[in-house]
């Protein structure tokens, strides 16, 4: 039960501040994550409300609290890294156990909830193994084990999920959605995964070079992504962008053909659709006529690209489509389905 508060934090190594002027408010049991590019200051941002890290400037508040002062202990958190940090000396139930050990508490007890959460994560059969001795999967689950056996103020997870395989990752990533709802802890989770960011978080915070771009719930920022580095970075395959002019009459302008679709006002754009948002049509109803560059196959349906103004342009088609390279393209793109960008900025341009 724990709200945090970021207000104003740098954080410089040297002369280079990779963390810049951030503030943020995270609620109370709220799942919320960081979600950007490598380098862009998330682990740092994380290590400093664990109180691994100082910030160069700011404060940072747990219930309204400073504490800035306080150390990792202190500050009543529990954090799951990447490679684990598991003890390699020491059994699954030993590193389990752990955080219990440390706080003295009485064997019984000990026993009871050690337990409990090896159980948790399946984990109970295998208490006696040591760490080489385990799959990356279950070494990943004495981690979550080893977090949940006592409850933290907090729960910070720095890409726990990046060491494993595809499918792996699928099951560990529903495993931490359960135990979040079932915990009700405020966490923050870190991840360059987009796909992990819109099906845990409660709220995404955007960052690139130690900034926040956008806050906001999954489908904000899928839906109304701010600027073109939000709008490339969610979604996959990401969304389709493109420099347009307009003629005369305003009409965007793309690979030297009219598109028929209205910009918000003469001049240079960013022109944004998804490939989910466009259709494949027949030619007289087509926005924009290509041919196709490649064609996948992904089960569920399909997806065609083309090589427009030098940039691949995705377009979903249904599962039994089929088509070839150098077949025509005709795309039909709702114009209700564009999103227009600032060329310069890369800002959202919103109706006044
Ligand atoms: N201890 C350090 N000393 C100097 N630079 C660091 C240190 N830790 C991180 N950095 C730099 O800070 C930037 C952000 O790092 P980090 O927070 O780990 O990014 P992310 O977790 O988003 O990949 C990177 O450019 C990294 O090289
Ligand atoms: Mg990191």
């Amino acid at each position: 039960m724990t709200k945090i508060t970021l207000h104003s934090i740098d954080k410089s190594y040297g002369e280079v501040q990779v963390v810049k002027n951030l503030n943020l408010e995270i609620f109370d049991n709220e799942f919320l994550v960081f979600l950007g590019p490598s380098g862009c200051g998330k682990t740092t941002t994380m290590r400093m409300i664990a109180g691994l890290e100082h910030p160069t400037q700011g404060t940072i508040a747990f219930d309204g609290k400073r504490i800035n002062e306080l150390g990792p202990q202190e500050r009543d958190v529990a954090m799951v890294f990447q490679n684990y940090g598991l003890y390699p000396h020491m059994t699954v139930e030993q590193n389990i156990g752990y955080p219990l050990k440390l706080r003295k508490v009485p064997t019984a007890e000990y026993e009871e909830r050690m337990l409990r959460a090896a159980k948790r994560v399946q984990m109970h059969d295998l208490l006696h193994r040591f760490p080489r001795e385990l799959s990356g999967g279950q070494r990943q689950r004495v981690a979550l084990a080893r977090s949940i056996v006592r409850k933290p103020q907090v729960f910070l997870m720095d890409e726990p999920l990046s060491n494993l395989d595809a499918k792996l990752r699928v099951i560990a990533r529903a495993q931490i959605k359960h135990l979040s709802e079932e915990l009700q802890v405020t966490t923050i989770y870190v991840t360059h995964d987009q796909v992990e960011a819109m099906t845990l978080a409660t709220r995404v915070a955007v960052m690139s070079e130690g900034v926040i771009r956008q806050i906001g719930t999954p489908e904000e920022i899928y839906n109304n992504p701010q600027d073109t580095f939000v709008a490339s970075f969610i979604g996959s395959p990401a969304m389709n962008l493109f420099d347009v002019s307009t003629e005369a009459s305003g009409l965007a302008i793309l690979q030297n053909q009219n598109t028929n679709i209205m910009a918000p006002a003469q001049g240079e754009w960013t022109m944004g659709f998804r490939c989910e948002d466009v259709q494949l049509c027949d030619p007289y109803a087509a926005s924009l006529k290509t041919e196709v560059f490649t064609f996948e196959l992904l089960g569920d349906c399909t997806m065609a690209t083309a090589m427009v103004d030098g940039k691949l342009l995705t377009v979903k088609a249904a599962k039994d489509c089929r088509m070839q390279s150098g077949d025509a393209l005709h795309i039909k793109i709702d114009p209700q389905h564009v999103y227009w960008f600032d060329h310069q900025t890369g800002k959202r341009w919103r109706q006044t």
